[in-house]
């Protein structure tokens, strides 16, 4: 198994590794430590169904369940193979869809920051991938931290933020959310906004995703120029790796530090993707 960096932002591929094989622990710890390293691992040439996924995605911890609203997509698409591996995907067969987030952008956002204890790891594996577009960018928040002006992390010291559940990245409402009309009353966890990653005991900025949040205890136009100038500081190039897909790609990434978003492709095409994601814990 060798090491190769992705970029100068974050993540490295790992080379001469079939996940599906049986993984003993000094490799498991080896990708273990190199995920908490770097941030991102990309796995090229993979063959997974649903449970190989599984079963390899359990190197990283407890599987979380999705959300309900791609819970349902699934058993209405009649395709449930292990409940808690859950499709992406724009796909429509005999009129229904068979996984979430369609093909349009996806916006930033770290994976389930509106709940208490938000994933630690999420992991997608791409079976079908459109001849153009579906790119899926990462930045890394160590990084993003780490270099902020000192103004602007000095705003932010101590402050905790709002993290909304009621719309996907996509930008839909979720199953049997209301619109939010006052973000200071969005569902969703409160996080700090700079958290103390629980196993690398650095700190990270963590802002979850801009739609609806909200910078407690601050005026709302105040939060969201604050907001505005975090993200767009946060999402620098210099902070981000792009992927681009080839069929048999597996990427884990920690979802503690690193965000990512995706650029739209064309609905024409076929993108069918297979996600995990690993429980995480309360971190201050
Ligand atoms: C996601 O935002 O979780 C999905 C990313 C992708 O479809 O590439």
């Amino acid at each position: 198994m060798e090491l190769v960096p992705l970029g100068s932002a974050l993540g490295a591929e790992v080379r001469d590794l079939d996940v599906s094989a049986g993984l003993d622990d000094a490799t498991v710890a080896a990708l273990r430590s190199a995920w908490l390293e770097t941030g991102l691992l990309l796995f090229r040439d993979q063959s997974l169904d649903e449970t190989a996924l599984a079963d390899f995605s359990r190197h990283f911890g407890a599987l979380e369940a999705p959300p309900a609203s791609e819970r349902r997509t699934r058993s209405e698409a009649g395709s449930v193979v292990c409940p808690d591996v859950w499709v992406i995907s724009n796909v429509v067969e005999n009129g229904q869809a068979i996984g979430s987030l369609g093909a349009g952008e996806a916006e930033w956002h770290t994976d389930m920051s509106y709940i208490e204890e938000p994933p630690s790891a999420s992991i997608l594996y791409g079976l079908e991938i459109p001849p153009a577009g579906g790119d899926t960018h990462f930045a890394d928040m160590y990084k993003a931290l780490d270099t902020m002006p000192e103004e602007l992390h000095g705003r932010i010291a101590g402050r905790n933020a709002r993290h909304d559940s009621s719309y996907t990245s996509a930008g839909d409402l979720r199953l049997g959310a209301e619109p939010v009309v006052d973000v200071t009353k969005s569902p969703g966890a409160i996080h700090p906004i700079e958290r103390t990653h629980p196993e690398s005991g650095r700190q990270a900025l963590y802002l979850g995703r801009r739609r609806n949040a909200y910078v407690e205890g601050l005026p709302v136009e105040e939060s969201e120029a604050l907001l505005d100038e975090l993200w767009d500081y946060c999402t620098r190039p210099e902070f981000v790796y792009v992927h681009s897909w080839r069929p048999g790609d597996l990427l884990v990434w920690d979802n503690r530090c690193v965000i990512h978003r995706r650029d739209s492709f064309d609905q024409s095409s076929r993108r069918v993707m297979l996600r995990t994601q690993i429980k995480g814990s309360r971190t201050n």
